[in-house]
């Protein structure tokens, strides 16, 4: 039967049906749920509603998602990364994550260099000077971050730049060494270019290791300058040259998220105008790409760039999501939220037109003909065909004021004046409520932004006392985008918060346009964030509770949602939520059924409405006890499990204390 609410009420030909199909289905005729005109009451629920929210955040990038296992392959890393109070300052500069190595009786000496660079973005290089080359050679090894992990006969593609000075040929050795110093892989090549040349080379690891370290010595006398060097796994996602990782890729991919926002977060505005995300610095070869300071006190190579982001968005279905900033910096620049001052700056009215340009110059490199100026870099980059942009952000919880509004407003004047065909999303602030909050939907509302994004960190009782939040929203208005949001934990009650509130997204998924869960990735040793969505090191993931309460809400979406169908025996409302709703595709009706209460809570469920249904649908259910989470030691304490249930075309259906339940039914 077709899924159209047109087709589901016909209940003279569906009771001459019903005892064929007794034991295989439910039949459902009951009129309880019919609109005026006799259809079945539905919303309409956006299309993209769940995605991702991905910042180079808590070595998210460099030393996680990205596949590079060199960290500071080109020595930009400088202690102006670091802001002044970081208590890890110390040691950061060019040389962090690298040694100097003349073992085996080598003799020689290293500087930093700037004279003559690879090109003029990457101005910092390295001399290495060989005076006796010993039985090992002399160099440099890399230590990756917090050591390089390898898997036994895992191909590496190692390159670099190399420039020779003070002699005309020499021979080097890459290796991979375990912690004793033990040669566990190893390659070699010959240098004879006095002009930079990228030498590349593949090593094959002998064995599994988790924590090896790089090195590249020079067995030969002479004087070499080395700039950008990089090791990459072959195996990275999808096997993409300038990958990555493939087990953190196949968890986007798992989540099956509708869009994706990057770059940030507060990393799109920066800390002081010079620090603000610019685009076009992170396309192209990357050896030419602009690397600068990340506002969450590290270094962004800018490796995961604007081409990788995109492509990564392809690559897992889900829309592109770039966000920009509003022409200000972040109001915490300068590391001001410890002092409380406001650090936003506006761009100086001269720069705007520039930068407005390139924010049209985004659009037409993601969505231009390979015969326009940036659809050819596009092409250039590998991707003739376009990327179908069709949201662009600007601005991230800036602080509303007047530099702001101007801003912004040139921005958004522009981009839609020459491109109409992109909705816009604009910014209202940190959080849910207050000043920002206030004057940025005063703001938007008067120059109609079609959508704008709110940010909450809060508590699990704020979500759950809250589930009603957009139910009063006014539909003629602006649409939200729910962009940062987490329940301040990872514990299985912090998802199940966020889930009930979840159901509450989509009953009202006409009028949010959007939402995820922010941050998404985090190295577990890195933090600068939490919680999180994902945690992981070299060799493992952990995909949190709430990773799977996201998992089972963006897996199981509908585009129309039905009220009235779950209804609760007891009312605890702000511990339970539930939702049904209609993938038309499919014609797969599915409910999700959130208790994140310690008493069993009964359900009644109506699907008289909904024509024929198999009568047994797939269950999913997340449960446990409220404290638990995941963790590295024990990584799967919270996880989906798998079964079926009977259904009824009326049923009682119990909710276990502190679980989330999804039940599918599909058309039989
Ligand atoms: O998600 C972490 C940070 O929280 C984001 O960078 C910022 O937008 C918000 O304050």
């Amino acid at each position: 039967m077709a899924p159209d609410d047109a087709q589901i009420i016909n209940m003279s030909k569906i009771k001459r049906i019903v005892p064929l199909f007794l034991c295989l289905s439910v039949w459902l005729a009951g009129p309880a749920q019919k609109a005026k005109n006799g259809t079945l009451a539905s919303k309409p629920i956006s299309q993209d509603l769940f995605g991702i929210f991905f910042e180079d955040i808590s070595y998210a990038a460099d030393g996680g998602l990205y596949a590079e296992l060199i960290q500071n392959r080109s020595f930009e890393y400088n202690p102006g990364d670091k802001d002044a109070w970081a208590e890890d300052r110390h040691g950061w500069d060019a040389f962090t994550a690298w040694d100097y190595t003349n073992n085996g009786y080598g003799y020689g000496n290293i500087s930093l260099e700037t004279k003559e660079p690879i090109n003029p973005n990457n101005t910092h290089y390295v001399v290495v000077n060989v005076e006796e080359e010993g039985s090992e050679g002399v160099g440099l090894i890399n230590h990756g971050f917090d050591g390089i992990a390898i898997k036994e006969n895992g191909q590496y593609n190692f390159s670099a730049f190399i420039r020779l000075l003070k002699c005309s040929s020499m021979s080097f050795e890459i290796k991979l060494l375990d912690k004793k110093g033990d040669t566990i892989g190893l390659a070699n090549f010959t240098v004879n270019s006095t002009n930079w040349k990228k030498y590349a080379a593949t090593i094959r690891a002998g064995r599994t290791d988790d924590s090896c370290s790089f090195a590249i010595v020079a067995k030969s006398k002479g004087q070499f300058a080395l700039d950008m060097v990089s090791l990459f796994p072959q195996n990275t996602f999808k096997n993409e040259v300038n990958g990555l990782r493939p087990d953190l890729a196949q968890l986007l991919v798992d989540l099956h998220p509708k869009f994706m926002r990057f770059p940030g977060g507060c990393l799109v505005h920066g800390d002081g105008l010079g620090n603000m995300y610019c685009w076009k610095n992170t396309i192209g070869p990357i050896e030419q790409r602009i690397e600068q300071k990340n506002i969450w006190n590290y270094h962004q190579t800018v490796g995961l760039g604007y081409f990788e982001y995109f492509r990564l968005c392809e690559d897992v279905g889900a829309k592109p999501l770039p966000i920009v900033a509003a022409g200000v910096s972040c109001q915490n620049s300068g590391g001001t939220w410890r002092s409380g001052s406001n650090g936003q700056r506006g761009l100086p009215m001269d720069e705007m037109q520039h930068y407005i340009q390139d924010v049209l110059d985004l659009i037409e490199w993601a969505n231009g003909p390979v015969t326009s100026t940036w659809g050819a870099k596009r092409a250039e980059a590998g991707h003739p065909s376009p990327f179908h942009l069709e949201y662009i952000g600007i601005g991230n919880e800036d602080k509303q004021t007047d530099a702001f509004r101007e801003r912004f407003k040139m921005i958004y004047d522009a981009v839609k004046a020459k491109h109409p065909e992109i909705t816009v999303v604009g910014t209202v602030g940190p959080s849910p409520s207050g000043e920002d909050y206030d004057l940025g939907w005063k703001f938007a509302d008067q120059e109609k932004v079609p959508v704008v994004d709110e940010h909450y960190y809060e508590k699990p009782e704020w979500f759950l006392s809250n589930s009603s939040r957009y139910d009063s929203y006014d539909r003629s208005k602006l649409k939200v985008y729910v962009g940062e949001y987490a329940s301040q934990g990872n514990t299985l009650f912090n998802a199940l918060a966020e889930a009930v509130y979840m159901t509450s997204l989509e009953r009202n998924g006409d009028e949010v346009r959007m939402a995820s869960y922010a941050p998404l990735f985090a190295n577990k040793d890195h933090t600068s964030w939490n919680p999180n969505l994902i945690y992981f090191n070299n060799t493992a993931i952990v995909p949190t509770a709430n990773y799977y309460v996201q998992q089972l809400f963006s897996s199981n979406a509908g585009d129309k949602y039905f009220s009235n169908i779950i209804s609760f025996e007891k009312t605890r409302d702000s511990l339970v939520g539930g939702s049904c709703v209609l993938d038309t595709k499919t014609g797969d009706v599915i409910l999700k059924l959130a208790n994140a209460g310690n008493l069993p809570v009964t359900a009644v469920i109506d699907l008289s409405s909904f024509g024929l249904l198999n009568a047994t649908a797939d269950q999913t259910v997340l449960t446990g006890h409220p404290d638990d989470q995941n963790s590295f030691t024990n990584p799967r304490t919270v996880t989906p499990s798998y079964s079926s249930v009977t259904v009824r075309r009326k049923f009682g259906y119990t909710i276990i204390p502190y679980s989330l339940i999804v039940i599918r039914l599909s058309r039989s």
